[in-house]
């Protein structure tokens, strides 16, 4: 038997202030959409915004449901959107915010493991790094080099042929 290690590390910055433009653009962009959320059973508005490699923007927001399983995050919404209006167009990075009611918005969140699933085989299939800038609308900033990093020894397509 021997032990393995998965390790794996982030940028924390104290605030957007700290971010480059495109990145501080896009954390905007994601607090803009949590706006658009349709979230009246939880309350915890959403929003998500990428910048893909064509140059569009393209945001997404939580949308729930009465049957609350069928509800989808917001991430999801946006890699549906994405791969929809612009196939095959990898996405470069994708900023996630969020604000409610009832917990302050002052640190960053990060996407729920079947988003992690998702964002993970976006990343593989459209072979580009797919970096992650998660912030609240205040507080510290986490930047991940690529989505993949969030779900190791992940289960993928490659274990189907
Ligand atoms: N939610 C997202 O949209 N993204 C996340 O990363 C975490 C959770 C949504 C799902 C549900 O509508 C609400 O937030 C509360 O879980």
């Amino acid at each position: 038997m021997k032990e393995q290690k998965f390790e794996f590390s982030i940028q924390v910055y104290d605030g957007i202030d700290e971010l480059d433009d495109s990145d501080r653009k896009l954390l905007i962009e994601a607090r803009n959409a949590t706006t658009k959320a349709y979230a009246p059973y939880s309350h915890f508005f959403v929003g998500a915004a990428a910048r893909l490699s064509n140059g569009q923007i393209v945001t997404g927001s939580n949308q729930e449901n009465a049957s609350y399983p069928v509800g989808i995050c917001a991430e999801r919404v946006l890699l549906g959107s994405a791969s929809s209006l612009y196939p095959d167009t990898p996405i470069e990075a994708m900023a996630i915010s969020y604000q409610s009611e009832r917990v302050k918005s002052d640190h960053p969140i990060s996407p729920c493991g079947m988003c992690r699933q998702s964002l993970q085989e976006f990343e593989t299939r459209t072979n580009k790094k797919l970096r992650l800038i998660l912030g609240g609308m205040e507080g510290k900033v986490y930047v991940l080099s690529k989505a993949s990093l969030l779900l190791p020894l992940a289960f993928t397509n490659e274990e189907l042929t």
